[in-house]
């Protein structure tokens, strides 16, 4: 092994905050919610989304249930100045929903951004420049006090315009882009001249959004830096804290969820987590992570599956198919130990009474967001007899007995070694009739008349059963008069007698498929060979006497 060039690289510093509190905190309440999936979402596409996907994209969040909604960088792009335009000229955003547009901290672009929102009810002008030490010293070439002042003639004129504007739905969002880069102490300075500025109080918020803009550490890390920058902000009760994480490390839903037991008041996010790079935090992910914890997410995701065929539509981008949630495999299982724990858990919940999910391997009811469970067991060659039973259930209302399942699992399995491909629910129940209710050699029965002896001789009290069976048999046709105290009892009397065979029946089970009048019985028998050879059978008829007759026959002509 060559071995990684790890020495490149330096450790993020850690924060000095030895009395944390986060880490004892749950999430209780859902945070205030803003959706990026139309700037940063778009501003990361291959092909950023036109008017008419905007439009469509921006009733979908509206459905969704956001209140916020960044609706993008309106002075950088004509295309989002127009869209801008349209929402409000055409009275598209309702009245509980504020828009959110974003602005460099520079004159022409701040202007352009208040025409943009002119008219708008409700809209945030979210303001930024970049602070951290990295982007002074190699891209900006800007002192501290620099990059202060630029966040607060920023301010100014944002303060100014809305002042200008009479219109007092228009709130300031600041953020000291790449803050993860950022020295806290010297983050906080420009946040407090921001706040100052703006003349923030308990009646006059200031959002701070505080990115990671970079994901740079752990999120405990992150977590950490919220805690210390709540306590020691001057007057936390004149801002709401927000976070804005990006995916870099693979981990920006727990730095969301870590920031919020840490103080922060509020969430950006995407989609899916579609944004720049390795994208921004999935705010589906985040919020049904509180669902699971019987917390009101206050999102609506219900209905999933056209959610994702909307966000697909619009931004061509696609969700991998182990997306939490959403994965178009997430509620699948194909290993025989899930399977048959998902099967015995949903049978469980069915039955429960206080209704709480509690089902292995499935951390939500696959129902509450809009999935069905049809497709919850798949069978492949990983799969076992346990799912193999719970899709004939599901599917087809056919009940295998445990004692027959690892007979008919023996048989799935032997096809799907053979093709390594996945078998439908359709080709296993095909399978199931192949096997049992098909087989037809080297006995097929081609009548059996069931008639009752009430004056039997050889029965003490009891009332015979007679039965009258023709049978093909594999050296012609078998035809026998049989009584026994029941119709099981008689035909193996009769087929012992006629084939030599002695066995008997050890196992039996049956119930009625369908409903209604056209319902059918369906029978499950194991016999016993006096040789020790044992073998299932599966019969099915509108008559449960017949049905289980040929189920005998049926596992007489799979014994091996
Ligand atoms: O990731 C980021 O820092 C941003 C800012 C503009 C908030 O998107
Ligand atoms: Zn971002």
């Amino acid at each position: 092994m060559k071995g990684m060039n790890y020495q490149k690289y330096a450790a993020y510093p850690v924060v000095d905050i030895s009395t944390r509190t986060w880490p004892d905190r749950t999430i209780t309440k859902a945070p205030v919610w803003c959706s990026v999936d139309l700037r940063d979402g778009n501003q990361a596409l291959p092909i950023p989304m036109s008017v008419d996907e905007k439009i469509a994209m921006f009733k979908l969040l509206v459905s969704i249930g956001f209140k916020e909604i960044e609706i993008g960088f309106p002075s950088a792009s004509a295309t989002e100045f127009a869209f801008v335009r349209k929402l409000v000229d055409e009275n598209l955003i309702p009245d509980d929903v504020t828009i959110q547009a974003l602005t460099q901290a520079r004159e022409h672009l701040i202007r352009r951004t208040f025409e943009s929102i002119k008219g708008a009810k409700n809209a945030i002008v979210h303001l930024y420049n970049s602070t951290s030490r990295q982007q002074r010293d190699i891209v900006f070439r800007m002192g501290k006090e620099e990059i202060r002042s630029i966040a607060i003639a920023g301010t100014r004129l944002v303060r100014e315009l809305k002042e200008a504007s009479g219109n007092p739905g228009i709130r300031l969002e600041y953020s000291p882009e790449s803050f993860t880069g950022t020295e806290l102490e010297y983050a906080l300075e420009v946040c407090h001249a921001v706040m100052e500025e703006w003349g923030a109080s308990a009646t006059n918020k200031v959002i701070l959004n505080l990115p990671s803009t970079v994901e740079l550490s752990t999120p405990n890390i992150y977590a950490d830096r919220i805690e210390w920058f709540c306590r020691n902000l001057r007057d936390r009760e004149a801002a709401i804290i927000s976070v804005h994480a990006h995916n870099d490390r693979g981990t920006a839903v727990a730095t969301a969820e870590l920031a919020v037991m840490a103080g922060a008041d509020r969430v950006e996010g995407a989609l899916f987590g579609n944004g720049e790079r390795c994208g921004n935090m999935d705010i589906v992910t985040i919020a049904l992570n509180l669902l699971t914890q019987g917390v009101d997410p206050k999102l609506d995701f219900s209905d999933l599956p056209a959610i994702r065929d909307m966000y697909r539509r619009c931004t061509r981008m696609d969700i991998h198919a182990r997306h939490p949630y959403a994965g178009e495999l997430v509620y699948t299982a194909f290993s025989g130990s899930h399977q048959d724990a998902i099967s015995k858990g949903m049978k469980a919940h069915t039955k429960s009474a206080e209704g709480i999910w509690n089902v292995p391997y499935l951390p939500i009811d696959p129902q509450d967001v809009g999935c069905t469970y049809e497709a919850i067991v798949r069978i492949n060659s990983q799969s076992g007899k346990g799912g193999i039973a719970y899709v004939l259930d599901k599917e087809y209302g056919i009940q295998i007995p445990k004692w027959m399942q690892p007979d008919f699992g023996l048989a799935v399995q032997d096809v799907t070694d053979r093709t390594g491909e996945e078998l439908s629910p359709e080709q296993i129940h095909d399978l199931f009739q192949k096997e049992y209710i098909g087989a037809k050699e080297p006995y097929l029965l081609r009548k059996c008349h069931i008639s009752w002896d009430e004056e039997d001789p050889e029965s003490n009290d009891e009332v015979a059963t007679i039965i009258n069976c023709s049978i093909q048999g594999p050296e012609g046709d078998l035809s026998f008069k049989a009584r026994g105290n029941g119709p099981l009892d008689a035909f193996v009397r009769g087929m012992s007698s006629q084939t030599g065979l002695d066995f008997h029946v050890d196992e039996y089970v049956e119930h009625s498929i369908g409903h209604s009048s056209d319902a059918q019985a369906i029978a499950y028998i194991r016999i016993s060979c006096a040789d020790g050879r044992l073998s299932c059978g599966s019969g099915i008829d509108s008559n449960i006497s017949l049905a289980s007759i040929k189920a005998i026959v049926s596992a007489l002509n799979r014994l091996r």
